[in-house]
């Protein structure tokens, strides 16, 4: 994906340092909404936080690497996280993973070349009692079966303006 030039990143991190903060606390706000944003943290985009922040990059890097939900790498509008920790395992993950690359057309860890959909597996959701689980973006599905997948990514495709939460009511789990 393409980039924005570095002097509207660096005044998009201008306005949002306006909206959290200059000093270390906000990092976290604002790297969560540059992800939200551009899908992605570029090298440009940590410098200039850390610039922004008076703080070493290196620690901006070091949060950016950290946490699961931030990341370097483009990741897709819809980012389809699968739990394979052991109840979900155990339930069924990867016959539902299987379905979810066969829909897709990629493997885990990567995007769909339109930019559309990532596809990553994650550790336990903490919804283990209704394996096997998933999260797209901030939505979580539960005993999610392969016979829902194509629901669940349709349910997606529908809400392509991105606007949250999916619509639910489009996924039957009957
Ligand atoms: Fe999958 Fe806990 S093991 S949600």
């Amino acid at each position: 994906m393409v980039a924005p030039p570095p002097d509207r990143t660096r005044a998009e991190l201008e306005a949002l340092a306006e909206t959290h903060g200059r000093d270390r606390s906000a990092l976290l706000p604002i790297l969560q909404a540059v992800m939200r944003r551009h899908h992605e943290i570029s090298d440009f985009a940590m410098q200039a936080i850390a610039d922004i922040l008076k703080i070493p990059a290196v620690d901006v890097y070091g949060v950016v690497t950290f946490y699961a939900f931030l990341n370097q790498r483009y990741q897709g509008k819809f980012v389809v996280r699968l739990c394979r920790t052991i109840s979900c395992a155990l339930q069924g993950t990867n016959a539902v993973a299987r379905q979810l690359s066969q829909e897709l057309g990629i493997q885990f860890g990567n995007t769909t070349p339109d930019g559309m959909f990532t596809l990553e597996y994650a550790h336990c959701l903490g919804m283990c009692d209704q394996a096997p689980a998933l999260l797209v973006n901030d939505e979580v599905f539960v005993r999610v079966t392969p016979g829902q997948v194509s629901m669940i990514i349709d349910a997606c495709r529908s809400n392509l303006q991105g606007s949250y939460p999916l619509r639910k009511e489009a996924v039957s789990w009957s």
